[in-house]
């Protein structure tokens, strides 16, 4: 079981020795080979803020970082190295890692080798001035797509290579830096840098080929031994005017059918259970792609903005009935469980529904953000949908996979929302009764194209409505819940606590006072040998239960015996 909890936020400045007892660095550059690598090279923690792709994105860093030698520290506060890959879709998301500027500070001053990277959405090329003067703590700054780079750029790979912060420890940057056994450590990529829509992006096979050299050593250290992140698509071309991600994150760009292929492979062999594509709209999975004769019957033509040529191109239908067909060695399907998200409503293609509905790994189980519940606004949002066309969408999905649990996200008080068009929102939810709504207040970010609109609903009016959809929401996800009392779900066992979920924290916590329908198992002491677990059933709902430890990783029946408005509690079947 290698789940680990993220990173602490709150972390406590250390005394005179912040970093323990460390072996000084030699004074001579020629003793270096005689001291214990690990020891010369910094002690990292990653501080992962955001959604999925970047916890995904951090468990390549830090695999990178293992892979050439370096140790995780058991705490910011007795690391040499702080990765910050930061999330910067909300204006607080930003103010969380800029109000610890004071103190990275203060433990920099008091363990001078102490470099700070800061990577993730938050980093855009065109404000690196910004960059430096908002984040004063950091050394060195990195694009979500240069992350790829970050042991190079550190001067871990090798004393030659070394650039920018070369000797960050405070010692001279070893050579040929040994990889953990049965590691190789991946050959450093370097990106040249290109210019698309005005957005500076690395060359465009960049990221998915270090992507696969990453999996292909073993340089990617995941959350959980479960389930697996698998990156499918990176960037955005969508135009969705309130959005910072098509500019941090550049244009989309497709791994190679083969590659995800592979990857799934191996996360199968290494006895994972569920797999969750990722990509910001993995809908738009293989357009950019070359065209190859084995996907010839694949034949839609895409919209987006400009019409794009989908004929004889990988698309996600493809890709998730191919990842569906994989067999274990005893014939066994090898990939029990497949999630993907995020998925845009515009691009919801009937063959992808099909391929959902006929491929049993899929989850019942689809994350489909609506944003908001009127038109106008929709279209003020540059979203492409009307309503319309998103409850056909569902209501084709619904027919195809009966029983299916929808997600959304929500945005209140965008720019010139009325009171009419918030309440038409709140309709919305009330006829879709979707199982779970990741809502936020609208945060208007510079750069994104509603900056030209006036960000005009007050911070009182947005804080308001938000209030009121999620009290109009819980009311609906409690009695989704309650639904599903006394049913078995299937449950993957996913830790000892309560496992991953989406991008919100609050996530699967239950409100102190909040109702619990039915019995609660978890009234009567446990029987000897019994721990508390939580897993996710296959439409997504977060179940804790109580079993032996050992069931971690393991998919089993549970009988639902009590719900409450955001978890599920049941016994073994
Ligand atoms: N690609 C995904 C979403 C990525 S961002 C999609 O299209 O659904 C996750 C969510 O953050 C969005 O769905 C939206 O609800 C929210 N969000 C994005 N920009 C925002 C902003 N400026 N203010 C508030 N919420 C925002
Ligand atoms: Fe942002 Fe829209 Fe792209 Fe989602 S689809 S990442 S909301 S621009
Ligand atoms: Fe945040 Fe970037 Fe994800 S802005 S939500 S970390 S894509």
């Amino acid at each position: 079981m290698t789940t680990r909890s993220l990173p602490v936020i709150e972390f406590v400045l250390p005394a005179a020795s912040p970093a323990g007892p460390r072996p000084a660095a030699p004074a001579d550059a020629r003793v270096a080979e005689f001291r214990p690598e690990d020891q010369a090279l910094p002690r990292f923690w990653v501080w992962t803020l955001g959604c999925q792709m970047n916890r995904s994105d951090s468990e390549e860093m830090a695999g990178r970082l293992l892979a050439a030698g370096c140790a995780e520290a058991p705490g910011m506060e007795a690391a040499d190295l702080v990765v910050i890959n930061t999330c910067a879709i909300r204006e607080a998301a930003e103010a969380k890692v800029i109000g610890r500027q004071g103190a990275l500070a203060a433990l920099k001053e008091a363990n001078p080798a102490l470099r700070v990277v800061l990577t993730g959405c938050a980093v855009r090329e065109r404000d690196r001035a910004g960059l430096r003067r908002r984040f004063p703590a950091v050394d060195l700054f990195l694009r979500p797509d240069e992350e790829p780079e970050l042991v190079e750029r550190l001067g871990l790979a090798s004393a030659q290579g070394a650039v920018g912060l070369a000797g960050a420890a405070g010692s001279p940057a070893p050579s040929g830096v040994a990889a953990p056994p049965g590691v190789v450590a991946a050959p450093p990529r370097t990106a040249a840098t290109t210019l698309v829509k005005g957005v500076a992006v690395s060359a465009a096979d960049h990221l998915a080929g270090s992507r696969a050299d990453a999996v292909a050593s073993g340089a990617v250290r995941r959350e959980s031994a479960v389930a697996a992140w698998l990156p499918i698509i990176y960037g955005c071309d969508k135009t969705c005017t309130y959005c910072i991600v098509p500019f941090s994150r550049g244009p989309e760009r497709s791994r190679p059918f083969d590659a995800v292929l592979d990857e799934a492979r191996a996360l199968a062999a290494a006895g994972y259970r569920e797999i969750t594509l990722l990509g910001q709209n993995v809908n738009s999975y293989g357009h950019d792609l070359p065209a190859e004769a084995r996907f010839a019957h694949v034949a839609e033509a895409r919209r987006a903005g400009r019409q794009i040529d989908r004929a004889s191109r990988p698309d996600l239908a493809e890709l998730i009935r191919a990842i569906d067909a994989l067999r274990g060695p005893d014939g066994s399907p090898a990939v029990p469980r497949l999630r993907f998200v995020t998925s845009h409503p515009w691009d919801l293609s009937d063959r992808l529904v099909d391929a959902m509905a006929e491929a049993p790994a899929v989850c019942a189980a689809l994350h489909l953000p609506v944003q908001s519940g009127d038109d106008e606004v929709l279209h003020r949002m540059g979203r492409q949908y009307t309503i319309a066309h998103y409850e056909e969408r569902l209501g084709r999905i619904r027919e195809a996979i009966p029983g299916i649990a929808v997600s959304t996200d929500v945005i209140v008080g965008f720019c010139g929302e009325t009171e009419a068009q918030f309440g038409a929102t709140l309709r919305l939810l009330e006829t879709i009764r979707y199982e779970q709504v990741f809502a936020a207040a609208y945060s208007p970010r510079p750069g994104t194209p509603a900056m030209r609109l006036p960000d005009d609903v007050p911070a009182a009016v947005k804080r308001e409505r938000l209030n009121r959809l999620l009290a109009v929401q819980e009311e609906i996800g409690f009695a989704r819940n309650r639904e599903r009392l006394g049913s078995i779900a299937s449950v993957l066992v996913d830790a000892l606590e309560r496992p991953r979920g989406h991008d919100h924290d609050e996530e699967g916590a239950e409100p102190p006072a909040a109702t619990l329908a039915g019995r609660d198992p978890f009234a009567a002491p446990l029987p000897d040998g019994w721990v508390r677990l939580a897993g996710r059933s296959r439409e997504n709902r977060l179940v804790h239960l109580a079993g032996p430890a050992e069931l971690v990783g393991s998919i089993v029946d549970v009988r639902i015996e009590a719900a409450g408005p955001y978890s599920l509690r049941g016994i073994l079947a």
